[in-house]
């Protein structure tokens, strides 16, 4: 038989793979998701050495794909099959199963398999690595993650592919959700850092006192109950450390952290040896770099030794033509991993994504597809599937709320175009041009009737 590589495709889908010898026994096993096997109550470690029909409790060696391949010599493809744990829940899984088979003799057999997730466990989804190889370096997102049709992300992502090569430091400014820790991620990968680690470090959730020896790392007997430790500093060793909110640092440790980027090199808490560093510098802010620096919460010298390159993120409400590729993108995402298919959005549930203003921007917007997922009883997102505070905003909508009877029809009317109009600039953050586009009149109207509104 000629073996075709199109015939193979298909494994890329996969997210798990398993070898067992001969008799069904388990040597070898790599999984995408440890959440995984939460579910099944075992560690991985349980399963190396134990035949593959004692995990579940309706795997017998009748249904068990691995041992029918055994039995038959020939390959089983994309089988779907539930599975009942020790703890009694049930466990969708797809998988294709080959022969190993060395002088004509079956030696073993290889599953790649993908497991689908609940409503119940719905949450694990957010932290799976989309590249299943990176995940190795501790990271889950690579360039090709960057979901956009945008001029400015397209400039991004042109950038960050120039740069990433360089060990310049990077300063990211962006509001919550707007991709600060996927641009990291993207660069370290995008790096020849990429075989390295990539510690991320969240500067705002850790107490002055403790992020000082959480950066730096600690020498026995330096204080009380100190112990040799290495800091994150020396943990990112040959790869990225991120230092994200880096705008909630003191300033005591703002010029620790200069000195140690300047210098290359740190010296343990209470230690006397200076470690030299090779490690580049990635950091996060969710407030603007400017304002930081006028304010004095941010050294000017540290502000331009974390930003030799700075990458301002836009909001998702200064992208809007990105909102239908990203909900697109992310029911595609969620149907991949789930045991139920949404084929799509009703037309009035599309029209609230793209006049909503997003203030929690693409974090939000995964959120609202994943609470729709979890309300959807058809196979299409309806109004009732999205989350409330959406809705609610939709039904601001000024027509909901004029009552023309108690005015004149002119001044009902007047009073109506006002509040449509002024609703229509603020869905489209102030760009005339394209809020006079979905109104259906002119820009030079708009202006015109802005004016007389005082809606400037
Ligand atoms: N361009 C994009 N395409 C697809 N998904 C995106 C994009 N940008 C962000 N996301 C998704 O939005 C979520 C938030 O992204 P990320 O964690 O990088 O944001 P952040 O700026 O670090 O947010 P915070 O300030 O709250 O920490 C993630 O689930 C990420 O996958
Ligand atoms: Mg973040």
């Amino acid at each position: 038989m000629k073996i075709k590589i199109e015939d193979f495709k298909h494994l890329t889908d996969f997210d798990n793979i398993l070898v067992c010898d001969e008799h069904g026994v388990i040597i070898f096993y790599d999984l995408v998701d440890l959440n995984v096997l939460r579910q099944i109550g075992l560690r991985p470690e349980d399963f190396m050495g134990k035949h593959i029909t004692t995990f579940y409790k309706n795997l017998t060696k009748e249904n068990s794909t691995i041992m029918k391949v055994l039995a038959e010599g020939a390959a089983v493809t994309n089988v779907k099959q539930e599975l009942i744990t020790e703890f009694g829940n049930t466990v969708m899984t797809v998988n294709s199963t080959y022969p190993i088979i060395e002088n004509e003799r079956i030696v073993g057999a290889i599953e790649f398999s993908k497991h689908f997730y609940t409503k119940e466990n719905i949450n694990s989804l957010d932290k799976l690595a989309h590249h299943k190889v990176y995940r190795k370096n501790n990271t889950y997102y690579t360039i090709e993650d960057i979901i956009s049709i945008n001029p400015k992300m397209e400039m991004i992502k042109n950038k960050i592919k120039q740069i990433a090569r360089t060990n310049s430091t990077i300063l990211i400014y962006g509001k919550t959700g707007t991709g600060k820790e996927m641009i990291a991620q993207s660069i370290h990968n995008l790096s020849d850092r990429f075989g390295g680690p990539f510690i991320s470090v969240n500067c705002g959730a850790i107490p002055p006192n403790l992020l000082e020896s959480t950066l730096f790392g600690t020498v026995k007997g330096s204080f009380t109950g100190s112990t040799d430790m290495p800091g994150l500093f020396e943990q990112a060793e040959g790869g990225t450390l991120f230092l994200d909110e880096v705008n909630s640092l003191d300033i005591y440790l703002q010029v620790k952290l200069l000195k140690a980027i300047e210098e290359k090199m740190i010296r343990r808490i209470g230690g006397n040896r200076n470690i030299p560093l090779n490690i580049r510098v990635i950091s996060a802010t969710n407030e603007d770099p400017d304002l930081l620096v006028s304010e004095k919460r941010l050294r000017e010298d540290l502000f331009y030794r974390l930003g030799v390159v700075q990458i301002d993120l836009p909001l998702l409400n200064e992208r809007k033509e990105d909102i239908e590729s990203l909900l697109t993108y992310y029911i595609n995402f969620y149907n991949n991993h789930m045991n139920i298919i949404i084929e799509g959005v009703e037309d009035d549930v599309l029209e609230c994504f793209k006049r909503y203003h997003w203030p929690g921007n693409i974090r939000e917007l995964k959120n609202a597809v994943e609470t729709a997922f979890n309300h959807a009883t058809t196979h299409r997102i309806t109004m009732d599937d999205i989350p409330k505070r959406m809705k609610e905003f939709n039904q601001s909508l000024p027509v909901k709320r004029v009552e023309p009877s108690t005015h004149s029809l002119k001044e009902a009317v007047e009073q109506y175009e006002k509040e449509l109009i002024s609703w229509e600039l603020n869905g489209m953050n102030g760009k005339i041009t394209e809020a006079a586009k979905r109104l259906g009149i002119s820009k030079q109207l708009l202006k015109y009737k802005m004016d007389k509104y005082h809606l400037n």
